[in-house]
Order: C-alpha cells, then sequence, then structure tokens
C-alpha cells in the first residue's frame, strides 16, 4: 500500500526512481511524486493519477540530481488529487518526506503546529510528520525526525531528505517495510525489493523501530533512540524476468499462466514420490511438538483468508486436528481463548498485511505457536513467526493474487499431510497424494490451455451484473475465490456460498439473466451438488459448470462446462479454481477494465 523509492549515489536518480516506481506501481496507483536534491535546494514534482502522468509532467531541465525520494499512493487521508500526493515539503521548503502508512494522532499535531504558526497545504496525515521534522530541525536531519516520530502514533515508513545535508536520505519504519540496496558507491531504499532487483541484489531488511542514514558513500542502522544496529545483509532471490511482463498482456494472465511452474518450484525438495515422504525443512525441528497440536487456528485476509477455509478440510481430514479459520482483522480484537496447544498459522502472500500481522503478534503474546505460510522472502510476517513455510511461487505483481493462492493451498496440504503422517494417516495413503501432487503441474497446463474456450464463455456473460458462485465441501472456498476474482477485477457483484445455502434465501435472486458457477467435480458431494444445479435450473438460471473430465450427465444441466482433469477430493480447490481465474480476467478485459490495477485497490494492505 504506497510504494517508497529513493536514491543516492553517483548516477542521476530521477530515471532510477521513475522506473522503481512503476515496478512499485502495484501497492498504489492514484498519484505520485518525486523530490529530488538540485541547485542547492529541493526540487518538487507531484501529479494525480499514474506514473506515465508523473513522468509526461517532468521536464527535461528539472529534477536534476543524484539524492531524491519518490513515492506512488493510495489514498487514505484526502483525495488523490496533486497537493495531496507525496512527497509533502516543510515549511521551510528544504526538507522532503514520503510516507506508507497512518499517522494516527495527525491531528493534535497538526493542531499543535498550527497555533506555532505553521500553514499547511494538504489534507494528509503525511504532511504533519514532515512539518514536525522541520520544527525540530536546527543543522541534523537524524536528529530531527528521532523528535518528530517520538511524537508521532501509528505506522509509517518513511523517507526524508534535506537540501541542507547533501546526498544524505533518512528512513525509518514502524509498521510499513522497508528495505536498503547496498551497491557500490550508491544505496536504494524501497518499501519493495521490486524497485531494487535491477540494480543492486544485496540488501538489508530493516525492522520496525529502525532506521538508516543513508550517504552516497555509506550507511548506518540504528534504532530509533540511536542505538547502533548491525543487520545481515542478504542476496535477493528474485530476477528481474520474475517481475516483467514478458510476451503477456497483464501480470494477472501471466501468473495465471505460470502457476504449473509455481507448483513444482513449491514442491522441489518438499515432496519426494521415491522416498514417500513430505520434507518441509521450516518444521523439521518441530515436527513432533506440532503433531500434539490441539487446536489449529488458521488466519488471514481475502484471498489467503479463502485457502485457509480449504486448510481446515485438510487439515480436520488428513491430519485430524481441530481447525478453525478467522479473519485476521476479526481475531486480533476478539480478545480469542488460546489454550496451550493451540497452533496459529498466518496466511499472506505479501507477508505485510497489517491485519494479519496483528493477528500473528496477537497469537504470540497470548503464548501459541505461530507459523506462518508467506510468499514474500524475509517480509514482516516471516520474520516474525516462530517457524514456517515459503511459498517459492515467485513474485505476484498483479492485485488480483492467483499464483499464491494456489501455493497457499498446496503449502497447507503438504503440512496437513506432514502431521497428518505423524498421526493417523498411512504410508499407502501418503504416496497416493505425493503421486497426485507430483502430477498436480501437468494437469493444471491443460486446464491453462482451455484460455480461450474460456473466454468465448466470458464474452457472453460480461454483461450480467450479478453472479452467483456454489461449491460443496473442498469446492465451497473455490466458489468464494472464484466470486472474489470476478468482483475485484470487474467490478460484477458476484456472491459465493455453499450450494446447500442457496435455498436458505439466495434462491430468491435467481432469474433467466443470473449466472451460475457450480463447481460440480466428482467428489462425495457430487450428488448433492447435482440436485442444487436442478434447483437453479427449474428457476431458469443460467448454468457454468465446472466438472470432471469424461462427466457427460453434466453436458444436460449446465449450458457451459470447464473440464478439469481428477485429482484426489482432497486437491480438487488446486485444479477448480483455474478455469475460474481465467472467467474472471477474460470477463475484466472484456469490459474494458485494468485487470492488473483495479479501482481502489492495491497488492498489500499494510493499513487497518
Ligand atoms: O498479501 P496477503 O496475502 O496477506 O493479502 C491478503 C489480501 O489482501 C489479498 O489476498 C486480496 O484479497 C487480493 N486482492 C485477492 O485477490
Amino acid at each position: 500500500m504506497c510504494g517508497i523509492v529513493g536514491y543516492t549515489g553517483f548516477r542521476q536518480a530521477r530515471p532510477i526512481l521513475l522506473e522503481g516506481l512503476k515496478r512499485l506501481e502495484y501497492r498504489g496507483y492514484d498519484s505520485a511524486g518525486i523530490a529530488i536534491q538540485c541547485n542547492g535546494g529541493v526540487e518538487v514534482k507531484k501529479k494525480a493519477g499514474r506514473i506515465a502522468n508523473l513522468e509526461s509532467n517532468i521536464r527535461p531541465d528539472t529534477l536534476n540530481g543524484t539524492c531524491g525520494i519518490s513515492h506512488t499512493r493510495w489514498a487514505t487521508h484526502g483525495d488523490p488529487t496533486d497537493v495531496n500526493a507525496h512527497p509533502h515539503l516543510d515549511a521551510s521548503g528544504r526538507i522532503a518526506l514520503v510516507h506508507n502508512g497512518i499517522i494516527e494522532n495527525y491531528q493534535s499535531l497538526r493542531t499543535y503546529l498550527e497555533h506555532r504558526g505553521v500553514e499547511f497545504k494538504s489534507e494528509t496525515d503525511t504532511e504533519v510528520l514532515v512539518q514536525l521534522i522541520g520544527h525540530f530541525y536546527s543543522d541534523d536531519l537524524e536528529t530531527a525526525m528521532r523528535a518528530a516520530l517520538r511524537d508521532v502514533r501509528g505506522t509509517y515508513g518513511v523517507a526524508v531528505i534535506c537540501s541542507d545535508e547533501p546526498g544524505k536520505i533518512v528512513a525509518a519504519r514502524k509498521g510499513s517495510p522497508l528495505i536498503l540496496g547496498i551497491g557500490d558507491g550508491e544505496f536504494v531504499v524501497a518499501s519493495d525489493a521490486a524497485a531494487i532487483i535491477q540494480h543492486m541484489t544485496q540488501v538489508i531488511y530493516l525492522s520496525d523501530g529502525e532506521m538508516a542514514t543513508l550517504w552516497d558513500d555509506g550507511f548506518r542502522t540504528t534504532t530509533l533512540d540511536a542505538v547502533p544496529v548491525t543487520k545481515e545483509v542478504t542476496e535477493l532471490e528474485m530476477t528481474l524476468e520474475d517481475i516483467e511482463l514478458g510476451q503477456h498482456e497483464h501480470f494477472m494472465l501471466k501468473e495465471i499462466m505460470e502457476q504449473p511452474v509455481a507448483l513444482e518450484d513449491c514442491m522441489r525438495g518438499r515432496v519426494n514420490v521415491q522416498d514417500g515422504r513430505i520434507h518441509l525443512g521450516g518444521l523439521a525441528a518441530m515436527a513432533r511438538e506440532l503433531a500434539q497440536t490441539k487446536r489449529l487456528i488458521l488466519t488471514g485476509c481475502g484471498t489467503a483468508w479463502h485457502a485457509g477455509l480449504v486448510g481446515e478440510y485438510l487439515f480436520e481430514d488428513i491430519a485430524r486436528i481441530p481447525t478453525e479459520v478467522e479473519y485476521a482483522s476479526e481475531f486480533r480484537y476478539r480478545n480469542p481463548v488460546l489454550n496451550p496447544g493451540t497452533v496459529v498459522i498466518a496466511i499472506s502472500q505479501s507477508g505485510e498485511t497489517a491485519d494479519t500481522l496483528a493477528a500473528l503478534r496477537e497469537a504470540r503474546d497470548k503464548g501459541a505457536i505461530a507459523l506462518g505460510i508467506v510468499n514474500v522472502v524475509g517480509s514482516t510476517i516471516a520474520r516474525e513467526t516462530d517457524s514456517g513455510v515459503y511459498l517459492h511461487v515467485g513474485p505476484e505483481i498483479g492485485v488480483a493474487s492467483t499464483k499464491a493462492y494456489l501455493g497457499q493451498v498446496l503449502v497447507l496440504a503438504m503440512i496437513a499431510l506432514f502431521l497428518g503422517r505423524r498421526k493417523d494417516l498411512s504410508q499407502p495413503a501418503l504416496q497416493h497424494y505425493l503421486e497426485a501432487l507430483d502430477s498436480l503441474p501437468e494437469k493444471i497446463r491443460q486446464i491453462t490451455a482451455q484460455s480461450q474456450e474460456i473466454r468465448v464463455v466470458a464474452d457472453r456473460f460480461k454483461d450480467a451484473e450479478n453472479w452467483l458462485y456454489l461449491g460443496r465441501g473442498y469446492n465451497y472456498p473455490t466458489a468464494l475465490e472464484g466470486a472474489l476474482k470476478l468482483k475485484e477485477i470487474s467490478y460484477i457483484h458476484a456472491e459465493g456460498m455453499p450450494a446447500a445455502e442457496m435455498k436458505h434465501g439466495p434462491i430468491a435472486l435467481i432469474t433467466k439473466d443470473m449466472p451460475v458457477v457450480f463447481i460440480a467435480t466428482k467428489n462425495s458431494q457430487y450428488d448433492k451438488i447435482i440436485s442444487n444445479i436442478e434447483e437453479v435450473r427449474a428457476r431458469k438460471g443460467r448454468v457454468i459448470a465446472v466438472a470432471t473430465e469424461g462427466d457427460t450427465e453434466i453436458t444436460r444441466l449446465a449450458e457451459h462446462v470447464f473440464y478439469v482433469p481428477d485429482v484426489p477430493e482432497a486437491l480438487q480447490p488446486m485444479v477448480t479454481v483455474v478455469p475460474l481465474q481465467l472467467l474472471a480476467y477474460h470477463a475484466a478485459v472484456l469490459r474494458g477494465c485494468d485487470v492488473d490495477k483495479p479501482r481502489n485497490l492495491a497488492k498489500s494492505v499494510t493499513v487497518e
């Protein structure tokens, strides 16, 4: 949510900052801005709209310098206007600041500063912070920043420059990620590695409560109280190719198509068919303790929460562990009862979602074992868990989560098998699952190959403004996820629910114009879902079905069928969701929507 890029070194900062912002645009895209030290001052340009708009408004003879900061915004306080865009300046015009997060006590700080004659230009909470730094500033930016942050309540990732201190950037974080890229005579500070990878591969992850000061010839990391901190320098795992579109029109399509490879990467070294074993390095040391788990709580938001719902079926079915799934945003404030033997697993692609992080901290504070299922290596959730399993599905740039969902479900399945084998699961049963997992990537390739046929169906139904998605058992979360994908990128209203719930109210919505998507694969509940399809047909609903290859009966009942290969019931969520991702993608493209940057959304939700 919002992206920060800062650069100091020997090169011109402007192109590096603009390029970095474009790579971070998925974090927020309602306005953007840049500030560079030049001609003894700080020059700023900011514009509402996309980064391309900012870029086209920059005159070539401006913003020339080797030290600067920049920002792409997802508005919280104040409309997405030129004035509210970051960077913000202090009253003297010497200090410029970019900020991710929320300053909760901004109103009282603003009143305090206004009483001292400070005039504000914007409606943002962020301007309060830069004005406060300006208020404390005499001759040292670091000292002024520490003084200001002591008075601030809320969350921040910030980067600041001052015209009186050429070549210096001061950055700090609390609740909003910041990474330092370490080069040879040059440094980048960014909220995401995607803005760094093109220039350097060595990075430092700042932790909450830490500050970094960067010059063109060195850097120092400290706590907010100025105690020096030695940070580990790590090598970035991603490549530039991972975050580029390649031949694809959108990141979402690229990431859907990458799913077979993503699953292979996720299973590599973990699913061992020959040895008949699941190996999870992150959990090995705790395996005995985890097998004694009395109660499991899976928590996350959005798509990650849907993955958790699949996990509930997997853990109860395969590992026989009582499992609940909690919205992280509710769990954190509910004063949950966590008895000894409770294990909490936080699920998050970004590893930075504010609610999920807070839920994890709540679990740890109450003494539960806290595990993480996270994609972004080095992210806050990954670093704050007792242990965990990375997805290793590669960077996900499209705002709509696709390959991360499959990765999350796969990791949950692997953990369920890992623990299940230490309890009731027999070796032949485990072997059966291992073989099925091993063949999954190829089966998913068969589904993605149907993209064009799915597009035809999307075209037929794209103008219907209300859709229903229905599934049972393992495929109930698929119904929720299919509906979420459609609504977030195409702005069509869609509801997902357990198929049996339909007759308790939603059936009243069904008309001859309403598409109803059934996940009706061959499994223990097949006959039941066929009855639900009949109920919709009797009310003239337009039935689209996801069914198992070879099922001919379904063609009698559904107007359109997306066939998926047969897999064991517990693994079906990983195949049934794929045609629904493609259906949503094509519907959104055909409706002219900006698929990778849907309105009002951002990739990583680091505010409550
Ligand atoms: O990064 P996370 O997995 O923690 O993100 C959670 C949700 O914000 C995310 O899944 C969101 O629902 C996506 N836009 C869904 O496509």
